[in-house]
C-alpha cells in the first residue's frame, strides 16, 4: 500500500513537471518562430518586451504600452548608432530570393552554340527558419513564361535564331512550414506536437496506470492505455470500451468514473 502511494506521488510530481517543462518549450518554440520572421532590431526588440513575463504584465494599460514603444524605439536607435563602417544587420529570413538558372542548351545543334541570356533570374524560398525542422517552402508560386531568347552559334554570329519559350515556377510566398506530419508520428505511437513540429508521446485521460503505456493505435486518432500482452476479455492489449481503462497489474479493463 505504502509503495502504491509513493509511486502516485511521485508519478504526480514527474507530470506536473512534465506540464511545465512542456509550456515552456512551447514558448520558447513560439519566440523563436516571431524572432525568425522579425525585419528588424526593432522589431526583435518589441517580440523579445511582448514575449517577456513582466513585458505581458506592463503592456495592460495603454499609457504603459506608449512608454514601452517609445522606449523600445530609442533602445533601437541606440543599439543601431554603432561605428559609420557597420552595417545594421537583416534577418535573413523565409523569403522568395533571386535564383539564377541557366538555359538549357540543346548540344546536338554544335558545341558553339549559347543562349542569350545565359541565366533567368527567378526567386525560390531561401532563407532561416527558426528551427531546422521547419524547412522554408513555397507556399504560392506562378509558372513565368520567359520569350523572346536567342540561341546563337559562335561559329556564325551573323546569325541566330530564336530560342523556344521556356517557363519558371517563380516562388511568390513562402513560409516555414513544419516538415513533419500527423501520419509519421502516429506511425511511432507518437502525437505532432505542431508548435514544437516533433513528434511527442500522446497523453492519455485519465492516465494510464503503472503497467501499462498510452500510445496511439492503428486506425484511431485518440490514444490508449496499452499494456504489453492481450488484456484477458479483450481482443487486444488496450480496452475497446472508452470509459475503461487496464488496472494497474493489466490483468482486467476497468470503468474509469467521472
Ligand atoms: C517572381 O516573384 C517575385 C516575388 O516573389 C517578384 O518580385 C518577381 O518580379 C517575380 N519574377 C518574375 C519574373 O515574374
Amino acid at each position: 500500500m505504502r509503495t502504491v502511494f509513493l509511486s502516485t506521488i511521485v508519478f504526480l510530481v514527474l507530470l506536473i513537471n512534465h506540464v511545465h517543462c512542456n509550456e515552456d518549450e512551447h514558448h520558447k518554440a513560439l519566440v523563436r518562430a516571431q524572432l525568425a520572421r522579425a525585419k528588424s532590431i526593432q522589431e526583435a526588440l518589441i517580440i523579445l518586451k511582448t514575449s517577456s513575463k513582466a513585458g505581458r504584465m506592463s503592456m495592460v494599460a495603454p499609457e504603459a504600452l506608449k512608454k514601452e514603444q517609445q522606449e523600445i524605439f530609442t533602445t533601437a536607435r541606440r543599439l543601431n548608432k554603432n561605428g559609420r563602417s557597420l552595417t545594421e544587420p537583416r534577418n535573413g529570413g523565409c523569403e522568395p530570393r533571386v535564383i539564377c538558372e541557366p538555359v538549357p542548351v540543346d548540344r546536338s545543334s554544335g558545341n558553339n552554340m549559347i543562349s542569350y541570356p545565359q541565366c533567368l533570374e527567378v526567386h525560390r524560398c531561401g532563407g532561416c527558419c527558426q528551427e531546422a525542422q521547419f524547412p522554408c517552402v513555397a507556399v504560392e508560386e506562378k509558372p513565368v513564361t520567359f520569350s523572346p531568347l536567342l540561341l546563337i552559334s559562335l561559329d556564325d554570329t551573323d546569325k541566330y535564331e530564336i530560342n523556344r519559350p521556356w517557363t519558371l515556377m517563380n516562388h511568390t510566398k513562402c513560409e516555414c512550414k513544419c516538415g513533419k506530419t500527423e501520419n509519421q508520428c502516429q506511425r511511432e505511437g507518437k502525437v505532432l506536437d505542431a508548435t514544437l513540429c516533433q513528434c511527442i508521446k500522446p497523453r492519455c485521460t485519465p492516465e494510464c496506470l503503472i503497467s501499462s503505456t498510452c500510445s496511439m493505435i492503428p486506425d484511431s486518432n485518440e490514444p490508449k492505455c496499452t499494456c504489453r500482452r492481450r488484456l484477458p476479455g479483450q481482443t487486444s492489449n488496450y480496452c475497446s470500451n472508452a470509459n475503461q481503462r487496464p488496472n494497474a497489474m493489466c490483468t482486467r479493463c476497468e470503468t474509469v468514473s467521472g
